[in-house]
C-alpha cells in the first residue's frame, strides 16, 4: 500500500522543470510535509554515461536508461511507502519520447520496457512543461549528448509529450513554459493541493 504522492515534471531542455520541481519540493517541505526532491538519469555512473559518453547506439542508450529507472524506482518505492511526497525531474515518459518519439523506436516496445523496469509504477500527476523548441534550447546553457541534437529531434520530441498528454489527460497537466515563473508556480500549488488528502 502506497501512501505517497509520485508527482513528475517533463519537457525538454531549457522548459525550467529543474527549477520549479524543486521549488515544489521545498515549498512542500516548508510546509510541514515530507518530500524527496530527485530526478533521471538517477544512478551517477549511469548519468555519466549517458550524459557524455559519445558513442552510444540508440538501443544501448534505451537499456540503460531503462536499467536506470529499475534501480531508481526502487528508492522511490521506499520513499512512497514511508509517505513521502516524491518530486521527480522526468521519469518514464522521457524514455518514451527520447528514444521513442525522438530516435524512432518502436513506442510500444518502449511502453513494455518501461512497465517492466517500473513493476507499472506511474505518478499520479505528472507536469508538463511545454515550450517551444527554440525558446527551449536557447535558455539551455549547457547541453549535454542528447540536448545536442537537431532541431528535428527536439520538434519530435516536443510533439511526442503533447501526443501522450493527450492519451492521458487525467494524469497529465500541459503548462505554457513561456508564462512567468510566479505564474507557473501558483497553478502548479493549487493543483497539487487537489491531490493531498
Ligand atoms: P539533464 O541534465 O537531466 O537535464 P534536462 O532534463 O534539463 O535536460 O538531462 C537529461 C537528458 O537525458 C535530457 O537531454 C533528456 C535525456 N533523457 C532521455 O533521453 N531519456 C530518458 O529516459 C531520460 C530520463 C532523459
Amino acid at each position: 500500500m502506497m501512501d505517497g504522492l509520485f508527482i513528475t515534471f517533463e519537457g525538454m531542455e531549457g522548459a525550467g522543470k529543474t527549477t520549479l520541481a524543486r521549488w515544489l519540493s521545498d515549498h512542500l517541505q516548508a510546509e510541514g510535509m515530507r518530500t524527496w526532491f530527485t530526478y533521471e538519469p538517477w544512478e551517477p555512473r549511469l548519468r555519466s554515461i549517458l550524459l557524455e559518453h559519445s558513442n552510444l547506439q540508440s538501443t544501448e542508450e534505451l537499456l540503460l536508461f531503462v536499467a536506470d529507472r529499475a534501480i531508481h524506482t526502487r528508492y522511490i518505492r521506499e520513499r512512497l511507502a514511508e509517505g513521502t511526497i516524491v518530486v521527480c525531474d522526468r521519469y518514464a515518459d522521457s524514455t518514451l519520447i527520447y528514444q521513442g518519439y525522438g530516435r524512432g523506436i518502436d513506442i510500444e516496445w518502449v511502453r513494455a520496457l518501461n512497465r517492466f523496469a517500473t513493476g507499472d509504477l506511474c505518478p499520479r500527476r505528472t507536469y508538463l512543461l511545454d515550450v517551444p523548441v527554440e525558446i527551449g534550447l536557447s535558455r539551455q546553457r549547457e547541453l549535454n549528448r542528447i540536448g545536442a541534437e537537431e532541431i528535428a529531434f527536439h520538434e519530435r520530441v516536443r510533439q511526442g509529450f503533447l501526443q501522450e498528454a493527450e492519451r492521458e489527460p487525467q494524469r497529465f497537466m500541459v503548462l505554457d513554459a513561456t508564462r512567468d515563473l510566479q505564474e507557473l508556480q501558483s497553478v502548479i500549488w493549487a493543483d497539487v493541493h487537489t491531490h493531498l488528502r
